[in-house]
């Protein structure tokens, strides 16, 4: 694929922007640059240099409904018509509440914000606040967010303890003093005894577990159902709040997200990415106990100059509009089973190691790791996990018109993801292109 008008905008770029882009990992590291887009139409991306992608990287998971998806840009029209922005809120913003609280189990209050870092920020504030405790419990592995409270042990793996506590809370940014890490302590996911261990050891220090339902940001690790509950009952009997952030998850199975799915009602949660559908809204819901210790009404102090505009307001009621239509996740199921067992027969066809594991609309590819139904811990996935022949892969895809992101070669695969329009055909048409990228990796 040309890549020359790219390469020239990267150049001019970098005089301007650290590595050329306005997000870090908008620099996709087999390209070795970012790539620059002309438009995004439905499920394909358009380059600068008219270079054509079906879209497997789907804004990180922003792009449910695809790009420039017609009804979403019909709610954007009508907001600007009335008044993009307005610092007030207005009965939009009253549907848009009742809405979400009406879809997802453990949500009676929101409180509005514009991404997902600030969500969990907000959240795990609001449990310290709520318990006047200090202590956070986060997973091995996962991802809440860009900011001090909780950025740690997503991309370190220091060795885990006999009680599956990883012995050393490490940053994951330069930038953070390591004495900032002193209340979060990280322990095996999916591992009850691991909890068990930690709230004996911390007894009543910890304000909150906080936890993705499934670990997306390591690929596609599933939470144990059992687990779960077990995890939901500790946090009870210890007067422990449990945070589900299901920025990831959020409108993916089903109106109820990981939590419906599961059964399992955290005490507060976190949403963003495809609440939206790209437009910047995110929130933290939870029980209305705990969520009035948000202020006005508590101490604990919750605001933002463009929390909630009316544009993302408007434009998050037609998603969770269009997520509460019967057809919707009717059609992501189709579409997943076509994808993922599509991609599996390509690994059995060609005998390399390796299967696609997804949920939902999102999904990984694990090269190297064959034990999709009982390897469910991160560390096991590590010691097979096969980065060159990911790079090879996604190399090759970018060469047959797929997009896969690259973030760099992290001992896990990158979640992927499709949306609402990609058709059959694209998935099939995917396929057999795929099917000719196999052919090229042994
Ligand atoms: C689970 C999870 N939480 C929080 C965040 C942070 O969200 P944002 O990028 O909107 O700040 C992310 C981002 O990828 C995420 O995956």
């Amino acid at each position: 694929m040309n890549t020359e008008k790219n390469k020239l905008i990267w150049e001019d770029a970098k005089q301007y922007m650290p590595g050329g882009a306005c997000a870090g990992g908008r620099s996709n590291r087999i390209f070795g640059m970012p790539l620059y887009l002309d438009h995004a139409e439905g499920c394909k991306l358009y380059s600068v240099d008219g270079n054509e992608y079906i879209d497997y990287h789907c804004g990180a998971g922003a792009a449910l409904y695809g790009h420039n998806h017609p009804r979403l840009k019909a709610a954007l029209e009508e907001v600007i018509s009335k008044g993009f922005y307005m610092n007030h809120d207005s009965e939009w913003t009253l549907e848009f509440a009742k809405k979400f609280t009406s879809m997802v189990p453990g949500v009676e209050k929101i409180r509005l914000t514009n991404s997902g870092s600030e969500a969990t920020m907000a959240a795990l504030r609001l449990a310290r606040g709520y318990t006047g405790r200090k202590m956070i419990i986060k997973m091995d592995g996962h991802f809440h967010g860009m900011h001090e409270m909780i950025w740690y042990n997503h991309g370190a793996f220091p060795e885990v303890d006999a009680n599956g506590e990883v012995v050393k809370t490490v940053p994951d940014s330069g930038g953070i003093p390591d004495e900032l890490g002193q209340f979060v302590k990280v322990i095996r996911y999916n591992d009850i005894d691991a909890l068990n261990a930690a709230v004996e050891k911390y007894k009543d220090q910890i304000a909150a577990v906080i936890m993705e339902p499934i670990s997306f940001n390591c690929g596609c690790f599933a939470g144990i159902k059992e687990y779960l509950q077990q995890v939901r009952e500790v946090c009870t009997q210890n007067g422990i709040v449990l945070i589900f952030d299901e920025v990831i998850c959020g409108m993916r199975f089903r109106p109820g997200s990981a939590q419906g799915y599961y059964g399992v009602n955290p005490d507060l949660s976190t949403f963003a990415k495809a609440i939206g559908g790209g437009i910047p809204i995110a929130l933290v819901g939870g029980k209305a106990e705990i969520m009035d210790t948000f202020n006005p009404n508590g101490p604990v102090v919750c605001s933002g100059t463009t929390s909630g505009t009316q544009m993302a307001v408007r434009v998050g009621l037609e998603c969770l509009n269009m997520a509460s239509e019967p057809w919707f996740f009717d059609q992501i199921e189709k579409t997943a089973d076509a994808l993922y067992g599509g991609m599996n027969d390509l690994f059995k066809k060609h005998g390399i190691p390796g299967h696609v594991r997804g949920l939902g609309a999102r999904f990984a590819i694990y090269f190297g790791c064959e034990d999709p139904e009982t390897d469910f811990h991160l560390r096991e996935t590590m010691k097979t996990y096969d980065v060159a022949m990911s790079k090879k892969f996604i190399a090759g895809a970018l060469e047959h018109g797929l997009y896969f992101h690259y973030y760099g070669d992290a001992p896990y695969p990158a979640h992927c993801g499709f949306g609402i329009q990609h058709t059959m055909e694209d998935i099939a048409v995917s396929l057999e292109r795929m099917d000719d990228v196999f052919k090229t990796l042994k």
